[in-house]
């Protein structure tokens, strides 16, 4: 049984759906959503799913252990980030060497790093006057949306989109793909092919 911790700070809607993904996967189960904010809504979905939470705090996360004890007690072999806003720690990253998968709202390289997320990559992207945008997924190293590709899906954005209908797009798209490459990555650990990537 491959072991998956959920790393998110907001509403939690991809989380929802990749527990939903694996809710009947006799290999693969989300065991523990991992949280730095005890007001986010992806607490309540854990909560509703019968998923143990783990509450992190700065300075243990990026100072102390990073939390390893505690991952390695629910057997955690793949750490998925679905909206989580902190950087992770290299002690993480050392500990889960190819196994830190990330989604970001935007084609990577462009619109990533430091302070590019949700609302922010939108704006950018619109500002820009981009003629697409997408999803970026991609393994996760010590530097922010850096780690190698491991799929990328464009969509149009029109002259007239607002941030807001950009983010509805981008939304429909992690939706649609970044449970199912999560299973092929981690299928794929165990031998299988990749997704056909981009
Ligand atoms: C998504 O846009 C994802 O690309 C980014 O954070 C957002 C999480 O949204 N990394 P949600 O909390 O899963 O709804």
């Amino acid at each position: 049984m491959k072991k998956i911790a959920i790393f998110a700070s907001g509403a939690g809607s991809n989380a929802a759906k990749i527990i939903e993904h694996f809710q009947y996967n006799p290999e693969i189960k989300v065991s523990l959503i991992v949280c730095n904010k005890p007001t986010a809504g992806v607490l309540d979905i854990a909560g509703r799913a019968g998923i143990p939470t783990l509450l992190i705090e700065k300075e243990n996360f990026f100072r102390g252990s990073a939390y390893l004890g505690e991952l390695g007690g629910y057997g955690i072999d793949w750490v998925v980030l679905a909206g989580f806003l902190w950087k992770i720690p290299v002690a993480l990253v050392k500990a889960y060497p190819g196994r830190i998968i990330n989604i970001h709202p935007a084609l990577l390289p462009k619109y990533g790093g430091k302070g590019m997320y949700g609302h922010f990559v939108h704006e950018a992207v619109v500002q820009a006057k981009e003629t697409h945008t997408g999803i970026t997924i991609h393994y996760v190293d010590e530097f922010y949306d850096h780690g190698q590709i491991i799929f990328q899906e464009k969509v149009e954005v029109l002259p007239g989109d607002t941030p807001e209908a950009v983010a509805q797009k981008v939304h429909r798209l992690e939706h649609e793909h970044f449970p199912r490459i999560i299973e092929a990555v981690v299928n794929q650990a165990g031998g299988a092919a990749l997704p056909n990537q981009r």
